[in-house]
């Protein structure tokens, strides 16, 4: 599948516009239409039911049975700014940028990838070709050595019939790995060497509190939910009954102000987070840790989402965060990505204690193997912390300790943009006229299909349209239901298998003679008739599948 396929069907059929679309769009924001906000509210819902409501089971952790408790929160967007020095964010959330002197355009310096290569540039105005090795660039795409070799006859000032002369050199590879910038041409430059240095970028957006406020009331637009969870440890063990091992849940708003935000929903700047923090007892994370990275992995199996494309991908010890002791990402083979290439769907991080001692002492920073509160050179702490206990106190064994925190932390955007991408179909199916057509549709998993069923009387006329029109108001009392009695019914089925409706009922003159239906599969496209009354029943059945 093109991703531009997708892409239209998403503006075609109301799954996502661009934001602000009439006044040409914002750059890495996007709206969910009609049909997208009931399929990302479908994959929120999923989530939340598979992991916070279904979580009564009997686990064996380090062969210790073990039930858990699940429970929720929904912070605010805006905290404590002190919130993000202890947590590290202000200081370290940041990426890297170069900007562009010719073209005045900004990149984010390690999305910047070529290739070296040599050849003949055509001379200005009459001037002898100079022989000249470069880099050229250009931003990931999905067919790299195509956008490189315009990049290259771009520069060189060739023609197509003259690619031949053009002799590449190396891997491709990112220019961050590169010694230096002074031989790139970068991605909309005409000339070599226009590129600055990579600079630091938070990636924090930041506002200011209150009609007065200075920069002294600086506040910041959250780019995770976790911290909400982390600062309300203590009212949610002080207010609810829950023991140690639990978790606490929340789905919500984040913010990053990407330099390059790119491939439709995969990078924005405003997104949504489905996050958990697992609490659980030091000796026992690194079980718990298996556990949840092993779940979250079954769990985008069990919604579609085929073992080819997805993987789970272990970090090796140098990839990992300083107080991490194991992270495993979930990765999707998004087709915008080149061949091979993997995109983050979710992380799963064993956290150790960092984020709790963070907010009892303040910014912690690596000094060996401990984690040790940063000083500036005065002997104060650099962020102080909020002073408060935050351990837990567990009266069984009479063990005073600070819980370890397993994070499964998923995006729902990517995650519905995963989802989308693997329903994407084309087959072939006989029309109206048993003639075979090709047809497009969306085979989405029953519990994330933003429409159930839909309901067609075949003709208006014969008592049809009264039956239709009752059976739909039953059906949309359980589920979301569609009518249609428009045009041809077999373009009204077409329309329904493109956006992804499981199971499309049609009523026909054998309806009127004998109280039943057609159910057609959008999936084998087998018909099968039921009686009217049983409708509701098969129906529920087979979107439990
Ligand atoms: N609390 C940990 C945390 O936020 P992360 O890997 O930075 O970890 C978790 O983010 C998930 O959030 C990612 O796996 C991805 O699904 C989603 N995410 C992060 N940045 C995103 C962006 N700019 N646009 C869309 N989703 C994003």
């Amino acid at each position: 599948m093109q991703m531009e396929q997708l892409t239209a069907l998403c503006k075609r059929r109301g799954f996502l516009f661009q934001s602000s679309e009439i006044y040409g769009g914002l750059n890495g924001f996007w709206d969910y239409g009609p049909l997208g906000v009931l399929l990302k509210r479908n994959v929120k819902d999923a989530w939340w039911n598979d992991m916070v409501m279904n979580h009564n089971e009997l686990i064996v952790p380090n062969g210790a049975p073990a039930t858990y408790e699940m429970t929720g929160l929904d912070c605010t967007i805006i905290m404590h700014p002190q919130v993000w020095k202890c947590s590290g964010h202000y200081d370290l959330f940041h990426d890297y940028m170069v900007d562009c002197r010719e073209s005045k355009k900004r990149y984010r310096y390690d999305h910047v990838i070529g290739r070296f290569v040599t050849g003949k540039k055509r001379g200005e105005e009459g001037a002898p070709s100079v022989e000249m090795s470069v880099f050229v660039t250009t931003m990931e795409t999905e067919n790299t050595q195509v956008a490189l070799d315009e990049a290259a006859l771009k520069f060189f000032g060739l023609r197509k019939k003259d690619a031949d002369s053009l002799q590449w050199n190396g891997n491709i590879q990112s220019i961050s790995k590169l010694p230096s910038l002074e031989n790139v041409v970068a991605p909309d430059a005409k000339h070599v060497g226009t590129l600055t240095e990579p600079r630091e970028f938070n990636l924090m957006f930041k506002t200011v509190i209150g009609a007065l406020g200075s920069d002294d009331d600086a506040a910041f637009l959250r780019p995770e939910t976790a911290q909400g969870i982390f600062v309300n440890f203590k009212n949610v063990c002080d207010s609810t009954r829950v023991r140690v091992p639990f978790g606490i849940a929340q789905v919500g708003k984040s913010f990053r102000n990407e330099i390059t935000p790119r491939n439709f929903t995969f990078r924005s700047r405003e997104f949504e987070q489905m996050e958990i923090e697992f609490f659980c007892h030091p000796n026992q994370s690194p079980a718990w840790y298996k556990y949840w990275r092993d779940r979250r992995f079954a769990w985008y199996v069990e919604m579609g989402l085929s073992g080819e494309r997805l993987r789970l991908r272990e970090h090796d010890a140098d990839e990992l965060s300083h107080y991490s002791c194991g992270t495993a990402d979930i990765e999707y083979q998004f087709p915008f990505l080149q061949a091979g290439e993997y995109g983050e769907l979710e992380g799963i991080a064993h956290r150790g204690d960092f984020d709790l001692r963070s907010h009892i002492e303040g910014k912690l920073v690596k000094d060996g193997n401990q984690l040790v509160l940063e000083k500036l050179p005065d002997g104060q702490p650099r962020h102080r912390g909020s002073g408060k206990d935050l351990s837990y106190y567990d009266d069984l064994t009479k063990e005073r300790f600070i819980p370890h925190v397993i994070e499964p932390s998923a995006g729902a955007d990517r995650a519905t943009l995963a989802f989308l991408c693997e329903a994407y179909k084309i087959d072939t199916a006989p029309d109206e006229k048993g003639q075979p057509q090709e047809r497009v549709y969306l085979k989405f998993h029953p519990r994330l299909a933003p429409i159930k069923a839909a309901v067609f009387p075949l003709v208006k006329k014969d008592g049809m349209p009264e039956i239709a029109t009752e059976i739909y108001g039953e059906l949309k009392k359980n589920f979301s239901t569609f009518y249609d009695d428009k045009g041809a019914v077999g373009r009204r089925y077409r329309r329904q298998d493109e956006i992804g409706t499981p199971f499309c009922i049609t009523v026909d003159g054998q309806t009127v003679q004998d109280e039943t239906v057609t159910i057609r599969d959008r999936d084998t496209l087998e018909q099968i008739r039921v009686k009217k009354d049983e409708l509701l029943n098969e129906l529920n059945e087979r979107l439990k599948k």
